[in-house]
């Protein structure tokens, strides 16, 4: 396994140059396109590591995947998804106006921001409470006790994230998220700032392919029916407007984040961490999506076959 994940990484760095470091967020423009790792974790805990697999990074969009699990859980399904959609859409992750068509309604799914805002919301727990619950909740199912957010990359988004800003305000105005926008836009900032390296994601990986059961410890921490919902929700719009595509190519339920992390979950078998900040056009990581398409290749790994 480790010659095989050496090999990919020297393999895909060729598309590096394809591709291009989000600078949207100002701080997230200093990460090195140069940079690729992997990380896989087999549900015998065994790990292997390759590439720049150690750096940490900012999870951005992957955070939405743990708001989503807490969401459910504080609140039910029901609850969550009468404001949250779970329709892949289209749009591009930062899309707001179909929040402003007449007929529009709920955000189409919690991977999108504006849906992801709306499940943060739905997190049991004043501000700073919803926050050291997702922190708490990433801690316990990695057994890393150090992961924290980045303040820097925190306020570098909060001054300058104004579409989020636009997107929350059409939320309030339609009755979605309770809390007051800045309120709310603070805690979603941060937990898009929180740092993990690839071994961590893996991890969050592993958890996922056994239905929710941290794998040092053995806890059950997700009930089956919320562990399926949250792996279909990553299979149909986990990686953007690309979704249907990575699904054809690549199979494993997935969530992607600007910073260049993947976190794939391959159901009862692995958890896959892959970071790289070169990203496409949609916004996923160019070179982590090409490690992934072969590892899928290489070991068989799509759910659809
Ligand atoms: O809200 C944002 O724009 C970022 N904090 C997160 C977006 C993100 O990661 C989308 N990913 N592809």
């Amino acid at each position: 396994m480790k010659e095989l994940l050496d090999g990919l990484v020297e393999k895909n760095k060729a598309l590096i140059k394809y591709g291009q470091v989000a600078n949207y967020i100002p701080l997230l423009g200093n990460a090195d396109p140069k940079d690729l790792g992997v990380c896989i974790i087999d549900n015998l805990g065994s790990i292997y590591s390759s590439g720049i697999y150690n750096k940490k990074f900012t999870i951005q969009s992957i955070s939405k995947v743990i708001a989503l699990m807490l969401a459910i859980m504080d609140k039910g399904e029901e609850e969550v998804f009468k404001k949250v959609g779970m329709e892949p859409t289209d749009e591009p992750f930062n899309s707001l106006y179909k929040l402003d068509i007449p007929y529009g309604d709920k955000p189409a799914n919690p991977m999108i921001n504006a849906g992801a805002i709306v499940t943060t919301s739905l997190i049991n727990g004043n501000g700073e409470e919803k926050l050291n619950r997702l922190l708490e909740f990433l801690r316990k199912i990695t057994g890393n006790d150090t992961i924290n957010y980045n303040e820097e990359v925190y306020l570098s988004e909060k001054t300058t994230g104004n579409k989020n800003r636009a997107i929350a305000y059409l939320l309030k105005n339609k009755g979605l998220i309770e809390e007051k926008v800045e309120d709310i836009l603070d805690i979603y900032f941060k937990q898009c700032s929180i740092e993990m390296d690839c071994q961590d994601i893996a991890k969050i990986g592993i958890f996922l392919a056994n239905k929710g059961r941290v794998l040092n410890t053995g806890e059950k921490l997700l009930d089956n029916k919320t562990n399926s919902t949250i792996i279909a929700i990553m299979t149909t719009s986990g990686m953007y407007d690309f979704s249907g595509e990575y699904a054809v190519r690549v199979g494993i339920p997935s969530k992607s984040g600007v910073s260049g992390g993947i976190l794939a979950s391959v159901p009862n078998r692995l958890g896959i961490g892959v970071y790289g900040p070169a990203l496409d056009q949609y916004g996923n990581s160019i070179a982590g999506y090409g490690i992934l398409k072969d590892l899928s290749e290489e070991l068989n790994l799509s759910i659809f076959t």
